[in-house]
């Protein structure tokens, strides 16, 4: 942790994350998921708590023991999350996307769970999109001066799809980092590079989520800052 780390620079100011991933039904005993564990999104609930600010951590599907001084908020859908997220949002300096959000679901969800049919094969599962929670947020701006932070996963041109992603939706920041096998995924570190819609790029060599966690808020501190010049 840095010196401002220990300045308490966050105080006054309310954050909202989302973590984990969302599960979208298919029938009331399977879903639709992804890998997603919530580690860093609870990585910056609790280095957020440790500098000072309020915290709201919207929970989508997580094993992870609340962090100390944060309010949970615990959804499972996609939708579930976009309402907790708005509703957090409405005087929040900053959000913070680190769920990973199903971009489809079932277009419907079986009363009754699906069974198997004697020598018949199955039906597809027809999918519709989901809401994209974070360029709503972009482009809505509930609260003056707040800033919206995306996250990527990609696993390859991770520079330029990144470049081109936090464009597209509009946030402040899109944290990116390079996935495949064995990277990011449930492990405790993680390696990104932090754009700026600026045009800033921050790299954070690999480490623990927690350092990486305050990378992030150092650069939601200084879109802070410039915005009040
Ligand atoms: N996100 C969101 N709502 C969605 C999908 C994604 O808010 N329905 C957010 C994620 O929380 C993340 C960011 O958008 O902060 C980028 O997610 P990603 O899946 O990389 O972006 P997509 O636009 O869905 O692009 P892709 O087609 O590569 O999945
Ligand atoms: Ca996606």
């Amino acid at each position: 942790r840095g010196a401002a780390a220990d300045a308490a620079d966050l105080a006054g100011r309310h954050v909202v994350i989302s973590a984990g991933g969302t599960r979208e039904p298919l029938d009331p005993v399977r879903y639709l998921g992804n890998r997603s564990s919530g580690k860093q999104g609870y990585a910056l609930a609790r280095t957020a708590a440790a500098r000072g600010a309020r915290v709201t951590l919207v929970a989508a599907n997580t094993a992870l023991p609340d962090p100390a001084g944060a309010e949970v908020v615990p959804v499972g859908t996609a939708e579930e999350l976009r309402t907790a997220v708005l509703k957090a949002a409405a005087d929040a300096d900053a959000v913070v996307m680190a769920a990973a959000v199903a971009d489809f679901r079932p277009a419907s969800r079986a009363a009754n769970k699906i069974k198997k049919q004697e020598g018949r094969d199955p039906e597809p599962v027809a999918l519709v999109r989901n809401p994209d929670v974070l360029a709503e947020l972009s482009a809505a701006r509930p609260a003056p001066g707040q800033v919206v932070v995306g996250f990527a996963a990609e696993t390859d041109d991770v520079l330029a799809n990144g470049r081109a992603k936090l464009a597209r939706k509009g946030c402040d920041l899109l944290v990116v980092n390079q996935v495949g096998e064995g990277l990011a995924f449930g492990t405790e570190e993680n390696e990104a590079v932090v754009l700026d819609a600026s045009g800033g790029e921050t790299h954070v060599p690999r480490g623990p989520k927690e350092v990486l966690a305050d990378r992030i808020w150092d650069a939601v501190a200084a879109r802070w800052a410039s915005a009040a010049h």
